[in-house]
């Protein structure tokens, strides 16, 4: 079995005509956390929903290979059931549907098995613990009037509960309190094990302390500018971007 979870190669993808990712390619092996940092606007979340199939997007040239098959025209939920998460930097609300009515009938459609209730709000319970998120939490409709911060929280409880073999995590980490980054970063290292990989957006720097970070790619511009080691992330705090080769190829 190779060890490669997620391929890209020069990827091009755009919305409603504007081409905003211009030749992507990177390559994720299991086991592996993978870091993309870059400026507000450089494409990091069209790359993620580009990804996880967001139908806003159309892919223009390149491949999106996921365990070697090609996946770019599969449908979101398609990706799901293969295996991919996306936690989104802006978590919707979905009135009518409770967190728990939520993850269980999401880790069905996932899974393709029925999820039986009483074990799996026992798991829920627990995994809602770990979290420092309030029971009655699971009776609440889907984000409706949560914090920034509770939204946030609740991603990770939603990546523990699905499991997926790769876990796209768009800024999964802003607007939380320090306690609550350490909360979600304990979250995603419980997640994390030899068998599935992290692909991670942040700007903060913290929820990756808990985490051995294998690989950084900087995105500027709709292309990865610079790649390296865990060392590009305190460069990168240290220096910015504007000194990194290529931060200025832009448009
Ligand atoms: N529907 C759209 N129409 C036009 N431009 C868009 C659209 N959606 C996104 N863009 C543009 O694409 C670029 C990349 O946006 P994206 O959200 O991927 O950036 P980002 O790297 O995630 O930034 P941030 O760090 O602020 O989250 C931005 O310039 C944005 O304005
Ligand atoms: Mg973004």
């Amino acid at each position: 079995m190779s060890n490669t979870l997620l391929e890209l190669k020069d990827l091009h993808a755009g919305v409603e005509g504007k081409e905003i990712l211009k030749g992507i390619s990177l390559s994720v092996g299991r086991g592996e956390v993978h870091v993309i940092l870059g400026p507000n606007g450089s494409g990091k979340s069209t790359l993620m929903n580009v990804i996880m199939g967001h139908p806003k997007y159309t892919v223009t040239a390149g491949t999106i290979r996921f365990e070697g098959e090609d996946i770019a025209k599969a449908k979101t939920f398609e990706r799901a059931r293969r295996g991919l998460f996306l936690s989104f930097q802006t978590p919707e609300e979905i009135p009518g549907i409770t967190v728990e009515n939520m993850l269980r009938t999401a880790k069905q459609a996932v899974t393709g098995e029925r999820v039986k209730i009483l074990p799996f709000r026992k798991q829920l319970r627990a995994m809602m613990e770990e979290l420092r998120i309030k029971p009655e939490y699971a009776e609440r409709y889907m984000n409706v009037g949560f914090s920034g911060g509770e939204k946030k929280r609740n991603e990770i409880l939603q990546l523990l509960m699905l499991d997926p073999k790769l876990a796209l995590l768009d800024e999964t980490d802003s607007g939380l309190d320090v306690d609550a980054v350490q909360i979600v970063s304990e979250g995603v290292a419980k997640y994390h094990h030899a068998g599935n990989a992290c692909l991670i957006i942040t700007h903060n720097t913290r929820i990756l302390e808990k985490l051995t970070v294998d690989r950084v790619h900087v995105l500027i511009s709709g292309r990865i500018v610079e790649e390296g080691g865990a060392e590009l992330v305190a460069d990168i705090n240290a220096n910015g971007y504007t000194h990194i080769a290529g931060a200025q190829a832009g448009e």
